[in-house]
């Protein structure tokens, strides 16, 4: 690790004061913000504090392995890249720089349907080790199209999004007008002065756009044409009969990311999905829901972990933060946030370094708490 960048960026607060500092307050805002008056948002990050763990120092204890198989493929540690959707608006180029640092990192980086780096190029940057966020289209054709081309490309993990059956009310957003292409009104234009990093990345790497969807939406649209375009073409509704037959047509494993509740958590498995995510979205959804930690400690006692993969996001920000979801029985941990805060602080070093610091963390705490396997920490819960 270089020593220069973990001095100055031990933690991921740090990373995201300096995104804060780099890139225009239309992009920080719509990457940084929560849905309402952001309670769900600061409900993930606080309930998660409240979970105790207890070491073992009087251990037999040799060393730790971070280590963690999901879905039969061996990672170096339990956690992964979450989709996040305009990720070049962010920070230019950032989708690419997260693809490859999760190749490098050997960490399960997923790809959204509504990000600015298409399939294909996914694939090549990942050697096809990813998966594939879809956003469900009403046309079949064009789902089998786009799943195909997933499959295609190696990835064997499709992940269908169970909480946007709407469109988030977002303040920040509506106050900053956020459109993709950002508009350039007077206040975006002398935000995009101000950053001139961010700026220049722009210009070299071109304007953001959905390249998963070049193929089927027209180029340059605004957010309120993307919403309708969404709309029109893609629901986010589901129900069985809606997953029924992508379950049938989709040979890989299949995850419902956004459940929140012990019903849409046995509703998924009887429906056939092979793994959750308990997820809120990052909070950025329903304002009045449970943190995803609340979500999970419940869905655990009703689930077997040992069949269904049991995922998590929203809300982590570090390595004691893995290491608390694990010990309340979740098979693996995601985050979206902490990564773009990286590459928006320190672009093509951003996503090397975010998973260093994470690595180094969870390394720390599963040394300290003189655990040996990430599959033992349940026993490390304090009761
Ligand atoms: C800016 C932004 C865009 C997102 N876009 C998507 C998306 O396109 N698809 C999706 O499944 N989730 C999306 N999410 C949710 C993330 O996958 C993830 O659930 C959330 O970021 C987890 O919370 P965290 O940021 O606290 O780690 C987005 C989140 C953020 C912050």
């Amino acid at each position: 690790m270089d020593i220069d960048i973990i001095r100055d960026y031990p933690t991921i607060e740090s990373l995201r004061i300096k995104a804060k500092k780099n890139i225009p307050e239309f992009a920080f805002d719509y990457l940084d913000g929560g849905c309402n008056n952001e309670e769900n948002l600061n409900r993930n990050i606080k309930d998660l504090k409240k979970i105790i763990l207890e070491p073992r120092y009087l251990r037999n204890y040799k060393s730790s392995s971070t280590k963690k198989t999901l879905f039969g493929v061996e990672y170096d540690v339990p956690f992964g890249i979450s989709p996040v959707g305009l990720q070049g608006l962010i920070w230019p180029n950032s989708s690419e720089i997260l693809a490859k640092s999760a190749l490098k990192n050997n960490i399960p980086f997923i790809l959204s349907s509504v990000t600015t780096m298409d399939i294909e190029k996914t694939a090549r940057l990942t050697d096809g080790n990813f998966w594939f966020q879809l956003y469900n289209p009403i046309d079949k054709n064009l789902r089998r199209d786009i799943l195909k081309r997933a499959y295609d490309s190696g990835c064997k993990t499709l992940v269908i999004l169970a909480d946007v059956p709407t469109f988030g009310y977002r303040a920040k957003e509506i106050i900053s007008g956020l459109s993709m292409p950002p508009k350039l009104t007077l206040k975006n234009i002398l935000q995009i002065l101000g950053k001139p990093h961010w700026a220049l990345n722009t210009l070299i790497y071109g304007q953001p756009r959905f390249k998963n969807l070049s193929p089927y939406i027209k180029k340059n649209i605004s957010m309120r044409q993307l919403g309708k375009f969404m709309d029109e073409t893609f629901s986010g509704k589901i129900n069985p009969d809606i997953i029924k037959p992508i379950r049938e047509e989709w040979r890989g494993n299949l995850v419902l990311k956004g459940v929140s509740s012990v019903s849409d958590a046995k509703d998924a498995i009887k429906i056939g999905f092979d793994g959750i995510i308990v997820s809120n979205h990052g909070g950025r959804q329903l304002d009045a829901g449970n943190s995803s930690i609340k979500s999970l400690s419940k869905i655990v006692k009703h689930i077997n972990k040992n069949k269904t993969e049991i995922m998590i996001d929203s809300g982590f920000r570090s390595g004691p933060d893995i290491a608390r979801a694990l010990a309340v029985g979740a098979n693996f941990v995601f985050m979206g946030r902490p990564f773009m805060y990286g590459t928006a602080a320190l672009g093509s070093k951003g996503g090397n370094h975010t998973i260093s610091i994470l690595k180094k963390q969870f390394q720390q705490i599963m040394d300290q708490l003189c655990c040996e396997k990430v599959d033992d920490l349940p026993s490390y819960i304090s009761q």
